[in-house]
């Protein structure tokens, strides 16, 4: 009898992690002067050394955890500010210290997936205006060369720009991420700006490396009516999608600008350029309409209770809802694009590991559902192996697989390490964690 939800052959199996939130001492790049501002950080907290990966003997022992437990793959990113400290004055030392990263995954059977922008821009960018600088994906294309140039023999997977609508609406609508803007119109013109330097870079890399497989990191909510009968929460759910979601991913494969971005004219050189698509999949989220909302489209999100996850954002709200059938939503909605998927991100904060085993459990049926219906999925990459620092919340959600001491350095895995581990081991789901973690909704899959 079959007791396993197979995955297809040469699965990629990962976690991932970003430069800034693992390495420390960051200290040319605008969130560690964010970080010094007072309220910017929840509690005051700062980045430190994180996980402290800039010295690699620890980062090769996390390297260790990690392809002990059995993955074949690692997402890192590349820190701009480290290898170009000054507008075009590059570090040869931190290039080749990146050329060590990669090779020390390799060396454990973990296959690299690189990201070139994730979240951070060295502060010689920003005194240049940032991405509101029309030259913005010219110092972009060429940093992304040396980088290849650096990389590329041990690099086949590039990720370009990790999540442009989080970094342009929360930095610069929301005020939440540096430079703490306010205003719609900035927020939508960085986004344009990514969006071009995106595909910029995808040119570049091919250039340099033709068969690289380079894509962006979508950050996908998917959107939910509050009330399926009422047609104004339908509206509003639609309409943020469009924003949030076909925004950026008909830029990145049609060459269409949606109606923030550009009222439906197709640009040429967005056409095609994405090899994959990356999904960064956390949460539903249910939207009502609220004519008392006009700022925000006349809409409420609200988070159903009986799905909220354990942890908060300082702001007292649910970081996510937990609801598996959401990650079989997304995918199918990505389908529609026609390309090869990667979950480039995963996962939920759970200090105490309550919700994790079963997050994992469910939502990985679901990628398995998915992929039997015709969904093209390659890999899935967990956010995240260790505890890191988690931007605005600080230390406050705790993400990792492996759970950290920040003062002391020290490691313990979590239950949810042992789970990942039998998954990743078994190249599929096996009914036995469903069962144990999960009770109750193995029939679901195993039944069909
Ligand atoms: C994503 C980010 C990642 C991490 C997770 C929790 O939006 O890409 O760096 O903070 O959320």
């Amino acid at each position: 009898m079959n007791n396993i939800l197979h995955f297809p052959d040469g699965f990629r199996w990962g976690a991932a992690t970003a430069a800034h939130q693992n390495e420390g001492g960051n200290h040319a790049n605008n969130w560690s002067l964010w970080e010094q501002q007072p309220g910017r950080i929840a509690g005051g907290q700062v980045c430190g050394p994180a996980t402290n990966w800039w010295d690699l003997e620890v980062a090769a022992d996390d390297f260790d955890r990690a392809a002990g437990l059995g993955l074949n793959s690692l997402r890192i990113s590349v820190e701009w500010s480290r290898i170009e400290p000054n507008p075009g004055e590059f570090d040869a030392r931190a290039l080749a210290k990146y050329g060590e990263m990669v090779g020390l995954l390799r060396e454990r059977g973990l296959e690299p997936m690189v990201t070139l922008h994730h979240f951070t821009d060295p502060v010689w960018l920003g005194e240049l205006g940032g991405w509101e600088n029309p030259l913005a994906s010219d110092y972009f294309s060429r940093f992304t060369t040396k980088v290849v140039d650096a990389l590329g023999d041990q690099v086949n997977l590039w990720c370009t720009i990790n999540e442009p609508t989080v970094y342009a609406f929360i930095g610069f609508h929301e005020g939440l991420f540096p430079p703490g803007g306010r205003s719609w119109r900035r927020a939508a013109a960085v986004l344009r700006s990514m969006l071009l330097a995106h595909a910029r870079a995808y040119r570049v890399i091919h250039r340099l490396q033709g068969d690289a497989k380079v894509g962006l990191a979508h950050h996908l909510r998917y959107f939910l009516p509050a009330d399926p009968a009422n047609p104004f929460d339908r509206r509003v759910a639609d309409l943020y999608d469009q924003i949030a979601n076909r925004s950026v991913l008909d830029a990145v494969t049609t060459g269409r600008w949606g109606p923030v971005l550009g009222a439906g004219q197709v640009v040429t050189q967005l056409i095609d350029t994405s090899d994959y698509i990356g999904l960064n999949y956390y949460s539903t989220t249910h939207m009502r309409f609220d004519r008392t909302q006009p700022g925000m489209f006349f809409t409420r999100q609200a988070f159903l209770p009986e799905l909220a996850s354990c942890e908060c954002t300082s702001d007292g709200q649910p970081f996510c809802e937990i609801n598996p059938e959401g990650m079989y939503l997304a995918l199918k909605k990505l389908q529609a694009y026609g390309k090869p998927i990667y979950i480039t991100e995963n996962g939920v904060p759970d200090r105490e590991d309550v919700q994790r085993p079963y997050v994992l459990a469910t939502y990985l049926s679901e990628v398995w559902r998915a992929i039997r219906d015709g969904v093209d999925v390659r890999g899935y990459y967990h956010w995240t192996l260790v505890d890191n620092f988690e931007w605005a919340e600080g230390w406050n959600l705790r993400f990792g697989l492996i759970g950290l001491d920040p003062q002391t350095g020290e490691r313990t895995p979590r239950t949810s390490a042992a789970v990942y581990s039998r998954i990743v081991q078994s190249n599929g789901v096996p009914r036995k964690v469903l069962d144990q973690f999960a009770p109750g909704e193995a029939e679901k899959y195993f039944a069909a």
